[in-house]
């Protein structure tokens, strides 16, 4: 079962052949990682995160903050090792073999295209709020709703999809400069509203602080994990880096504690001014977010609750009286949010191109667009998805699913790096996990436990993805694998050359 192995040499030879510019530091690489990381997370998530835990959701922000921690010291150990495209994928491939890369590589899917999705339907409540703000508009909920939250199409979230498809298609890769510009939008904006909700916080507001108790918590922190997703997206970065060794670290974990003391103070404006109890049903019960039922006992009460709201950070404020910074923080989220979606697709894209160079995808897939030099194929294939995903889902349902595939993912790092500290333990390690035999673990074990606090329905969709994935490898791509073929081969950039058989190394 592990025994189709891609040589890690080989993986690496290919790192060095490419002639990518080294050009991005330590902060530029920061700025990436909060780039992609800050978005429907904080901006939309909070209101189903106090759904789910009532105030008790600044401790399900620690937890899901301490598993990320803990996976990008073993993430970075990987990337500052392997600096190759591919990320999760890449790195299973070298050490745990074929059949778990593949499914590292399915499980990425529900990562980034879902993802993709779940951002985009953010991007819509936003925009549909703030489309009421500025000009009174009224887009009836059927429109911008999909069926399980009270409407039937996400119109909005559609747009926002194909328009960043197309932007793919034609080759926008977002430059650094403009990823600086909306990260500075980004960082404006939660910090105005920290500015305005912490020094107005009523300690009154946190009590009952786990109306659902410690399992509330933990489902919370589960679906909250989605705001801290996109910080590997930085070690995919990592040919473009310069001196990886020492920035890739610096730029994985410096993005991720930024975002965690946003996302605490965050969290606390809005549970201290607006309260974050859960709403119930008429018989005191819990209503799930992205339900039938939560929409309907939200209309009972004119969705006045944050929990109600598609717009979470814009609402608070609005009630807290700045109606205008409100404004200004739903411009700020239409603005940055499709930054997010870019990256997303865009790793998306980046992981089926890599695994149809690796033959366990079909070849059309990582065809090449004569004009625009972009994957054109898969990208569309991908946008189609997300698009659909963006119509018709729930934001939570699909950041739910999208953290099943994150967690699988994370934790199959987490192994590989104890692995490869037993079967390779003289490689130059540029970046060393601390106390790896405790920091893996525990990494290992957060995944586990973040991944069984999803709801039923993520865990078992997610185990049906992942067969699907089994019946899909042995009934296609294992047969036509490049490495199954002996066919193992260096690329000279990302463009498909045909591939060589080289001799096995040693
Ligand atoms: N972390 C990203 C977000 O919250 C995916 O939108």
């Amino acid at each position: 079962m592990f025994g189709r192995v891609k040589p890690l040499d080989a993986i690496l030879a290919t790192a060095e052949k490419k002639s990518l510019h080294r050009s991005l530091g330590a902060f530029q690489l920061t700025m990436l990682g909060i780039g992609a990381v800050i978005g429907t997370g904080i901006f939309v998530l909070t209101a189903e995160a106090a759904q789910k835990a009532g105030p008790g959701m600044m401790l399900s922000f620690v937890i899901a903050g301490f598993v990320c921690a803990v996976a990008a010291l073993c993430y970075a150990e990987m990337s500052a090792m392997v600096p190759v495209s591919g990320s999760a994928y890449t790195y299973s491939y070298a050490v745990m073999g074929e059949v778990v890369a593949w499914m590292v590589g399915w499980a990425l899917i529900l990562e980034y295209a879902i993802a993709a999705g779940a951002v985009s339907v953010g991007w819509s409540g936003y925009f549909v709020g703030w489309l009421h703000t500025s000009f009174a508009i009224d887009v009836p909920k059927e429109l911008v709703r999909g069926p399980f939250d009270g409407g039937m199409i996400n119109l909005p979230a559609m747009l926002i999809a194909m328009v960043v498809t197309a932007l793919l298609v034609k080759g926008t890769k977002e430059s650094a400069t403009v990823n600086a510009v909306l990260v500075g939008i980004k960082i404006l904006a939660l910090t105005l509203f920290i500015a305005l909700t912490i020094p107005v916080i009523k300690t009154g507001q946190f009590e009952p602080f786990a109306p659902m108790g410690f399992a509330g918590i933990s489902a919370a922190a589960a679906s909250i994990f989605f705001a801290y997703v996109g910080f590997d997206a930085v070690s995919t970065a990592a040919e473009e880096t310069r001196n990886p060794q020492r920035n890739m670290p610096i730029g994985l974990i410096g993005s991720l504690a930024i975002c965690t003391i946003f996302y605490m103070l965050v969290a606390a404006g809005v549970i201290g001014t607006v309260g974050a109890q859960p709403v119930t049903g008429a018989a005191g019960e819990a209503l799930s977010p992205g339900t039938p039922a939560l929409a309907h006992a939200c209309s009972a009460i004119h969705d006045n609750a944050v929990v109600c709201s598609k717009e979470a950070l814009a609402w608070t404020l609005k009630q807290v009286g700045y109606p205008f910074v409100g404004w200004l923080i739903g411009a700020a989220a239409i603005l940055a949010l499709p930054s997010v979606i870019l990256m997303m697709m865009f790793g998306q894209t980046r992981i089926f191109f890599v695994m149809s160079r690796d033959g366990l995808l079909p070849e059309f897939f990582s065809r090449v667009h004569p004009r625009f030099h972009t994957p054109h194929v898969i990208t569309i294939l991908t946008g189609v998805f997300v698009t659909l995903f963006a119509a018709f889902f729930p934001v939570g349902l699909l950041a739910d699913v999208s953290n099943s595939g994150t967690l699988f993912a994370f934790a199959a790092v987490s192994i590989a790096v104890l692995v490869l500290r037993r079967t390779d333990p003289t490689r130059a390690r540029p970046f060393r996990t601390p106390v790896v035999t405790f920091t893996a673990p525990l990494a290992i074990l957060g995944c586990i436990y973040l991944f069984f606090s999803l709801s039923f329905e993520t865990i078992a969709l997610f185990f049906g993805w992942a067969a699907l994935g089994l019946i899909v490898y042995y009934a296609y791509s294992r047969s036509r694998s490049h490495v199954g073929r002996g066919l193992v081969e260096v690329h000279e950039g990302d463009r498909d050359t045909p591939p060589q058989p080289v001799p096995p190394i040693e």
